[in-house]
């Protein structure tokens, strides 16, 4: 007998990487068990029109907890995830304190049991992301943690980084990096060209993320390890990942949906909501980031979902934080922004990263005998981003007002419907 009621969302085009067909999708305790023609159950979900995807995957989520729960908590941002249509997000470490130990990483796990979403945590690379010593990464690791990176800043110091992927190699998991050169970056607060220099804003140039990408790839050359690159935002970077790949070395990307839709002409508004790092950049960068979207270059879209209080956000731009929210807008803006079958915008925001991540056996595909994580869209539905309206504790999106195509109706986690005709359950 079934412990809870079955489940059918009706009258969907299923997409996953499997392809496309109409099907119902029929639920029982958590896991799909039927897909066809005319099924019924217990409960209906209504899917007329809609798209019936995996749900999504972040690879890259701040959270804020803990220290910073003001801004957002692991609560509130799974929320968020879940009306974004999210099933699993990646928590980002530069906590306070960082997400560097066994301890920390059981508090984040601990608290995101109960959330809408399933939350799972990077860890940090350095002690206290401060760069200079090797965390315990092995006793992450030992908590299923897989990917580890210093989120908010790079490793700095080419000897440090070796040893940190020798050690990952061994332990079998995954660096991410952010990638900025500080020296470089010269305490730059945009990118550094011609909008810097009228508006009289210290720049930061694209060299500086590039450098660290080159370094990287040269380190994952000579030690094998896998490295997976956050937030591009520069061509140049773009074309060194197309390159690596091609060279069969083995590195993965990500691009943030702000860094393929916004250029640094958005800062000359002087509104700190446009501050983020790495910076918003050239058109010629935003084309070539969508290039590298298209022909999967970058096999992962990821918000840097990156919330902060108005007492610091609006702040004068050289003083106020970087970073802006990005998981209740991410899929409307592939949608919108992205001239991509929806197949691949699916893959960039759920399968893959679900690949990368090491939880495709849980999320990512909508197929019989997998756990029913799930996201219906509607692929036409227009909506008004408002900052107040979201569920994160935050509200500072760059995309205020901005009219975009593509809603998540509902969210199912493992079976149970977390967001239903666009309102989160609990
Ligand atoms: O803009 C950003 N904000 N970039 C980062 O790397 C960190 C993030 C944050 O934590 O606010």
């Amino acid at each position: 007998m079934p412990e809870s009621p079955s489940l059918v969302i009706k009258g969907g085009r299923v997409v996953d990487a499997a392809g496309e067909r109409e099907a119902d999708v029929v639920i029982v305790d958590g896991v799909i068990t039927a897909m066809g023609a005319d099924l019924s159950a217990d409960r209906t979900l209504d899917a007329a029109g809609c798209v019936v995807g995996p749900g999504l995957v972040d690879l890259h989520s701040h959270l804020r907890e803990p220290g910073k729960e003001e801004a957002e908590t692991v609560e509130s941002g799974a929320r968020g995830a879940a009306v974004g249509g999210y099933t699993a997000i990646l928590a980002m470490p530069n906590t306070t304190p960082a997400i560097d130990s066994a301890g920390v990483v059981q508090q984040v796990l601990e608290l995101g049991r109960a959330a809408p979403c399933d939350v799972l945590t990077a860890g940090a690379i350095t002690v206290g992301r401060a760069g200079e010593q090797l965390a315990p990464m092995a006793e992450m690791a030992a908590l299923g943690v897989r990917i580890f990176t210093d989120d908010g800043a790079g490793v700095q110091d080419n000897l440090l980084m070796r040893r940190a992927m020798e050690y990952a190699t061994g332990l079998d998991v995954i660096l991410a990096q952010h990638c900025e050169d500080d020296a470089l970056c010269g305490g730059g607060h945009m990118n550094e060209g011609e909008w810097s220099a009228r508006l009289g804003i210290p720049g930061q140039p694209a060299e500086a993320e590039e450098l660290m990408v080159m370094r990287d790839i040269a380190l994952a050359r000579l030690t094998g390890c896998r490295i997976h690159f956050q937030h591009m935002s520069t061509a140049r970077s773009v074309e060194m990942i197309r390159a690596a790949i091609a060279a069969g070395l083995p590195v993965t990307a990500e691009a943030t949906p702000h860094h393929f839709t916004l250029t640094d002409a958005e800062c000359r508004s002087y509104d700190p909501v446009f501050k983020v790092n790495p910076p918003l950049r050239t058109d010629a960068d935003v084309a070539a980031v969508r290039a590298g979207l298209a022909d999967g270059t970058i096999g992962a879209i990821a918000t840097d979902h990156a919330p902060h209080t108005p007492e610091t956000k609006e702040l004068p731009f050289d003083q106020a934080p970087p970073g802006m929210l990005g998981l209740e807008t991410a899929l409307a803006l592939a949608l919108t922004e992205l001239d991509l079958p929806i197949a691949q915008v699916l893959a960039a925001l759920s399968w893959n990263p679900a690949r990368i991540l090491g939880i495709d056996g849980v999320h990512g595909s909508v197929a019989e005998g997998r756990p029913a994580n799930l996201c219906v869209i509607d692929p036409e539905e227009t909506w008004t981003v408002s900052g107040s309206a979201m569920a994160s504790r935050s509200s500072n999106t760059p995309f205020e007002g901005r009219q975009l195509r593509g809603k998540v109706r509902h969210t199912i986690l493992h079976g149970e419907p977390v967001v239903i005709a666009g309102e989160a359950q609990r």
